[in-house]
């Protein structure tokens, strides 16, 4: 196997900057116009964040998962509360994601408390999802050590004939993390990158600029 040189491989950020005047006032409207851009750039999966939670104790652990929904309380993802994350972030409710649109030179990080959505939030969202995602939902105990692949397959099997098929389970629904704070990163010239900062204070936002 030949392990490529990764000490050599470099790109060069472009040059469209992140200025003040450009970020404006509200993390969510410039993380919307980004998220739309991502999108218009025709970006694989521009929803795709990586989810960072710990344990009580600090051990933190991460994974991909899709930002469902956006609005003025946080964004929204879907995923099994007994998870290896869910179990988390009901014994430590506090997240940090991070989304990288690689072909724009961006990304944004995004931390805060997490909370569950209503069940009626989560079943408007679990009932748009086609038949087998949402018979898999209820037949996969997610982050559980399972047997083999036909023990899923039994289960998924199983689940479709039973006649709870395509109902949301109690273990699956969606949580919001509520951003405190959020980081605009946009690659320029020479690594001498943009780093726009908002947190969240009483009733509005502060914005500064950290250093590349
Ligand atoms: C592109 C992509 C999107 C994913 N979206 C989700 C998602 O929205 N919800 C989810 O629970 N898992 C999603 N996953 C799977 C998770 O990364 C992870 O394997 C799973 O949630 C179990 O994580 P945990 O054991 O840390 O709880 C996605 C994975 C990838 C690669």
């Amino acid at each position: 196997m030949v392990t490529p040189d990764l000490s050599a491989m470099r790109r060069e950020y472009g040059t469209t900057g992140l200025d003040e005047s450009a970020a404006g006032d509200n993390p969510f409207v410039l993380f919307e116009r980004w998220l739309a851009d991502a999108v218009a750039a025709g970006i694989t999966e521009p929803n795709a964040m990586a989810l960072a939670t710990a344990t009580p104790d600090g051990t933190p652990s991460v994974r991909i998962v899709l930002l469902k929904s956006l609005d003025a309380e946080g964004a929204v993802f879907h995923t099994n509360y007994e998870s290896r994350k869910g179990v988390e972030l009901t014994e430590n409710p506090r997240a940090a994601a991070v989304l990288l649109w690689h072909d724009l030179s961006r990304q944004v990080r995004i931390e805060g408390p997490v909370a569950r959505i209503s069940p009626e939030e989560s079943d408007a969202y679990f009932t748009s999802r086609p038949p087998g995602g949402r018979i898999s939902a209820q037949a996969s105990p997610q982050s559980q050590v399972v047997a083999d692949r036909a023990e899923l397959e039994r289960r998924w099997e199983e689940a479709a004939a039973s006649p709870e098929a395509g109902t949301r389970p109690d273990s699956w629904g969606g949580l919001r993390l509520a951003p405190e704070s959020f980081e605009f990163w946009q690659g320029r010239p020479n690594r001498l990158h943009d780093r726009i900062r908002f947190r969240a204070t009483d009733g509005g936002w502060e914005r500064d600029r950290l250093a590349p």
